[in-house]
C-alpha cells in the first residue's frame, strides 16, 4: 500500500468516508422512557445516525409520536408499551425487538421517575417505587438483552444516571440512591460483559430542561442556574450527543465509565 494513502495504523484513509455518515446503519436499538424528554431526543438522534428502533415507555401516545418521528427520518420503528419495573413487560419489549428486527445491538436505559421529599416525610412507597423503576428497571432491561448481545459478541448499553447520584441532593434520597446504584451496576456489569464484546457505560446528566425539571419552582430554578458555570440548563440533545458517541465504534475501548454532562457543575 502506498504510504500516503494509509494512516499510521495502516488503515486506508478511504475507509474513513464510510464512517462519517450513518455510523449506526444496520444497528437496532431499544430506548426506554422514549415517550418524551431526553429519551425522545436520544431516539431521534440514533435514527439520524441510521439505527432502527424500538421506542418503549408507559405512555402510549408519547411513544407513538416518537416512533413516527423516527420513521420520518427514514428508519424503521415500533412503539412498545412497557413498564421497565415489570419483568414480563421487559420480556415483551425485547421479544418484540427480536421478532421485528432479529437482534438488539444497543440498549439505552433512560426511563426514570422522581418522588421528592425530605427523609422524615418520605413515604415508604415513594422510596420503593423510585428504586424499582430507576434501578431495578435498569437491571431488568440489561438482563433481558444480554443473552442476545452475548451471542453476537457485540453490544452497547448506556444507562442514564444523574449528577445527583454522585453529589447527593436534599429531598431526593430515593432518587439519588437509585442513580448511585445505577453507577455501581454499570461498573459491575461492564466488568462482566467486557470479555463478551459488550460495552456498558453511564451518563450522569446535570440539570436538563425537560418536564422532570420544569416542575421546579421558579426560585429554585434561578438558584440552580447560579450553580451551573455555563449558566444554562442542559438540553436533551446535549445528552443525546454523548449517547451518539458512546454507541458508535469510536468508543470501542471505553467501558465501565460515567460520563458527566453538566455544564461544569461537578
Ligand atoms: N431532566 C433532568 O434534569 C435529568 C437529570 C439527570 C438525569 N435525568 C434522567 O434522565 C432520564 C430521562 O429524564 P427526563 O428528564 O427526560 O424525564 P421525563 O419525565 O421527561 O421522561 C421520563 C420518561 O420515562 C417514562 N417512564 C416513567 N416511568 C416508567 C416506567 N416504569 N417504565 C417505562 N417508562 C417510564 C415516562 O413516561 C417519561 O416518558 C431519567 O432517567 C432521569 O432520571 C434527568
Amino acid at each position: 500500500m502506498e504510504a500516503a494513502k494509509v494512516e499510521k495504523n495502516n488503515e486506508p484513509i478511504e475507509n474513513r468516508k464510510s464512517k462519517i455518515e450513518n455510523k449506526l446503519e444496520g444497528r437496532v436499538a431499544i430506548v426506554t422512557g422514549g415517550g418524551r424528554g431526553i429519551g425522545r431526543s436520544i431516539a431521534l438522534t440514533l435514527a439520524e445516525e441510521g439505527a432502527d428502533l424500538i421506542v418503549s415507555d408507559i405512555d402510549p401516545e408519547g411513544i407513538s409520536e416518537t416512533a413516527e418521528g423516527v420513521r420520518s427520518l427514514g428508519r424503521k420503528s415500533q412503539a412498545v408499551k412497557a413498564d421497565v419495573s415489570i419483568v414480563a413487560d421487559v420480556k415483551h419489549m425485547v421479544d418484540k425487538c427480536i421478532a421485528e428486527f432479529g437482534k438488539v445491538d444497543i440498549l439505552i436505559n433512560n426511563a426514570g421517575i422522581t418522588r421528592d421529599s425530605l427523609l422524615v416525610r418520605m413515604k415508604e412507597e415513594d422510596w420503593d417505587i423510585v428504586l424499582k423503576v430507576n434501578l431495578t428497571g435498569t437491571f431488568n432491561c440489561m438482563k433481558a438483552v444480554t443473552k442476545y448481545m452475548m451471542k453476537q459478541r457485540k453490544g452497547r448499553i448506556v444507562n442514564i444516571a444523574s449528577i445527583v447520584g454522585v453529589m447527593g441532593n436534599a429531598g431526593q434520597a430515593n432518587y439519588a440512591s437509585s442513580k448511585a446504584g445505577i453507577i455501581g451496576l454499570t461498573k459491575s456489569i461492564a466488568k462482566e460483559l467486557a470479555p463478551r464484546g459488550i460495552n456498558v457505560n453511564a451518563i450522569a446528566p446535570g440539570f436538563i430542561d425537560t418536564e422532570m425539571t420544569r416542575s421546579m419552582p421558579e426560585k429554585a430554578r434561578e438558584e440552580l442556574l447560579k450553580q451551573i458555570p455555563m449558566r444554562r440548563l442542559g438540553l436533551p440533545k446535549d445528552i443525546a450527543n454523548c449517547i451518539r458517541f458512546l454507541v458508535s465504534d469510536d468508543s470501542d475501548y471505553i467501558t465501565g465509565q460515567v460520563i458527566h454532562v453538566n455544564g461544569g457543575m461537578l
